[in-house]
């Protein structure tokens, strides 16, 4: 039976990338009925300097953010990493099966650690040995994330597969990646070529759900394009990254495909085309950012609600790790 896992690191700045090329997309899987995990992932968060009381305050937004994205708590698990604490412990086993090599070819590692390798903390290293253990210590077999995950996913595979082979066991799933849909890379309003990020300094680079309407449509109208009208083909935006992003993130919200907004709207000026994509961001985030900000002045409800996921979580968890050191040795009970 499939059952989805999937995380998001609480570190500030929600933007419309986490909401289209993930929260929406969970909700979607949650709605389908398929039994669903969503983690906000402190631990990982951690890997870079998080000051306490920002990394507090960013988990229960966060955990805002899933609730007004319509995760509903009752119907899937909503958890705070740390607080399932299966998840630090099977990656402690998964650090003596992956390879240092393994981590050092992570993308995500050279990026964030640029040319200071030695000067990083050694958690940012193991990070994606962690991501494996959040996701197969539910055996799950489904994770739905944006593009920028896939090369994490397919280390979480060569895990499951190394740790099944040294053991001689079947006993952890090869996790399918999910990513689908018209807005897998969410790009930066100021340039086209660059992902969408909570990181970049530039706040007019991305929509914040925490935006109110007017800052949301203001950042719409002064997104980065060319001249061109929108052409009546979708492969005439491949050289087009600017004009390609809107059309992405409007098929997105929309819920449908490029090729049908690009049949709606060919030969529309960006002049004509800009509000209509404001007025749609408008219309579907801003009730998320209303019932976000009702959320926050709820934290007692947040932090039952992650006490409450827990709780559930652990009963998955704690029978699978305890499996797990019996595969490899451990004398127990736990
Ligand atoms: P994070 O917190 O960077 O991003 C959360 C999710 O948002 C997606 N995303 C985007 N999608 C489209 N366009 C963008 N510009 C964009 N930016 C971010 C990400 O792909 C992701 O799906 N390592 C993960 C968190 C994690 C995790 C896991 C994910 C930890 N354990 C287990 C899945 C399963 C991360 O840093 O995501």
């Amino acid at each position: 039976t499939p059952r989805v896992f999937s995380g998001i690191q609480p570190s500030g700045n929600l933007h419309l990338g986490n909401y289209l090329g993930a929260l929406k997309r969970f909700a979607d899987a949650q709605n389908k009925g398929i039994e669903s995990i969503y983690c906000m992932v402190d631990l990982h968060a951690i890997t870079v300097w998080q000051n306490p009381a920002d990394l507090r305050r960013a988990t229960r937004e966060l955990c805002a953010g899933f609730i007004a994205s319509g995760i509903d708590p009752e119907k899937s698990i909503l958890i705070n990493q740390s607080q399932v604490p299966e998840h630090a412990q099977l990656a402690w086993v998964f650090n003596c099966v992956a390879r240092m090599g393994w981590m050092q070819r992570m993308t995500q590692f050279k990026d964030k650690a640029g040319k200071n390798t030695q000067d990083v903390s050694l958690g940012l290293l193991a990070y994606p040995s962690l991501m494996a253990a959040d996701i197969l210590i539910y055996h799950a077999t489904h994770v739905p994330v944006g593009e920028d995950q896939k090369q994490h996913l397919e280390l979480t595979r060569d895990i499951a597969a190394k740790f099944n082979h040294d053991y001689g066991v079947d006993f952890f799933p090869l996790t399918e990646p999910v990513i689908e849909g018209a807005a897998t890379r969410v790009m930066s309003l100021r340039d086209g070529t660059k992902k969408m990020s909570k990181s970049d300094p530039s706040d007019a680079s991305r929509i914040n759900l925490t935006d109110d309407a007017d800052t949301i449509a203001k950042k719409i109208r002064k997104a980065k394009t060319d001249p061109e009208p929108l052409p009546d083909n979708t492969d005439a935006l491949d050289d087009r990254p600017d004009a390609r992003n809107l059309v992405n993130i409007y098929a997105a919200l929309a819920d449908t495909t490029v090729e049908q907004v690009i049949a709606d709207h060919a030969g529309q000026n960006f002049a004509t085309f800009k509000p209509a994509l404001a007025d749609l961001a408008v219309a579907k985030l801003s009730p998320i950012t209303k019932e976000m900000s009702r959320l926050m002045g709820e934290q007692d409800e947040i932090d039952r609600i992650l006490t409450r996921g827990a709780e559930r979580a652990r009963a998955i968890t704690a029978p699978i790790l305890r499996q797990t050191y019996d595969i490899v040795g451990m004398v127990g009970p736990v």
